[in-house]
């Protein structure tokens, strides 16, 4: 892609900081828009970040690429902006004991007595789609034994770049690491080139649905509630007041008696929001 008044044949000369103005004009509108808190600490990771894809542009400053981001209309760039401005480490099974804990529970959750159950689950902030496939191999080994539980599995983000990845389902073998092997070769596939392997479950494919959503949004788009809702690693790039105002969404959106899954470093003790600690990261919303 050829970026607009970009010289070929000129040696990119791009200073390798950004001017504080810059810098702050960046962090306002990222903590306003989806209420990242970014730290003065973060700058020398971003500028590198920023000069990566300036080089790969052609363009030879951070003003000329923050007015094509930022052009009118928003171009493309902007959705590999944001992804630039994102932290997106994930991994399969990370913190497992809350999958661990989604096992015992199931049984008495969706009785096989009691009727059908349709379990609805949300991924908030799925990054490339590792902690929607772990559900999604959770949940369709539960219901190999249950037939008559189902489940609808939806995973959002506001990067692009993730999304499109977590849709293709494709790994490589060091982003496999965590999955036991069993589940490596019940759900994957090795792709020809022998270097990446493929989600390759039809089954499982067929119930997540993936999308766009930025968490800081005055309301979810999202129909109906969920049993289980799965945002983790993500509050904790917010501002405070952001973190406040996300967990009471969320938890709006929980079905009474369904369990919020929050990272090992995000807590929602101290809200007044009406939900009881079941343990360390994991709640459940009571039934009022
Ligand atoms: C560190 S990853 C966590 C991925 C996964 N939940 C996990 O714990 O392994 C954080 C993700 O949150 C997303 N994110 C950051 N701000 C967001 C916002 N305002 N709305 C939705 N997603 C956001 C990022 O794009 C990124 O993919």
């Amino acid at each position: 892609m050829k970026a607009p008044g970009s010289d070929n044949n000129q040696e990119i000369t791009t200073s390798r900081q950004i001017s504080e103005e810059h810098f702050g004009r960046i962090t306002g509108y990222l903590q306003k828009k989806y209420g990242l808190r970014i730290p003065a600490e973060k700058k020398v990771m971003l500028e590198s970040r920023f000069l990566k894809r300036l080089h790969a542009l052609n363009m030879n400053s951070f003003s000329s690429y923050l007015e094509y981001v930022f052009k009118e209309g928003k171009t493309d760039e902007y959705l590999n902006f944001i992804d630039l401005v994102t932290t997106h480490k994930t991994s399969f099974f990370r913190e497992d004991y809350q999958f661990n804990f989604i096992n015992k529970i199931l049984p008495q959750y969706c009785p096989k007595a009691v009727g059908n159950h349709r379990l609805n689950v949300w991924s908030a902030g799925c990054s490339t789609g590792e902690e929607v496939y772990t559900l999604g191999m959770v949940l369709h080994e539960f219901k190999k034994q249950q037939s008559n539980f189902d489940y609808k599995i939806t995973g959002t983000d506001i990067s692009r770049p993730s999304l499109l990845k977590a849709a293709t389902g494709i790994y490589s073998m060091e982003e496999l690491q965590g999955l036991p092997n069993d589940l490596i070769k019940k759900y994957f596939n090795l792709q020809d080139d022998g270097k990446a392997v493929s989600f390759s479950n039809s089954e499982v494919k067929a119930r997540i649905r993936l999308g766009m959503l930025n968490l800081n949004n005055p309301a979810y788009k999202l129909e109906g509630t969920f049993d289980f809702i799965f945002c983790r690693n993500v509050i904790i790039y917010f501002d405070f007041e952001t973190q406040r105002k996300v967990l009471e969404k969320l938890v709006s959106k929980l079905r009474p008696g369904g369990y919020l899954f929050l990272g090992h470093s995000e807590t929602a003790i101290g809200t007044t929001l009406p939900i009881r600690s079941i343990q360390p990261t994991i709640y459940q919303k009571l039934n009022l």
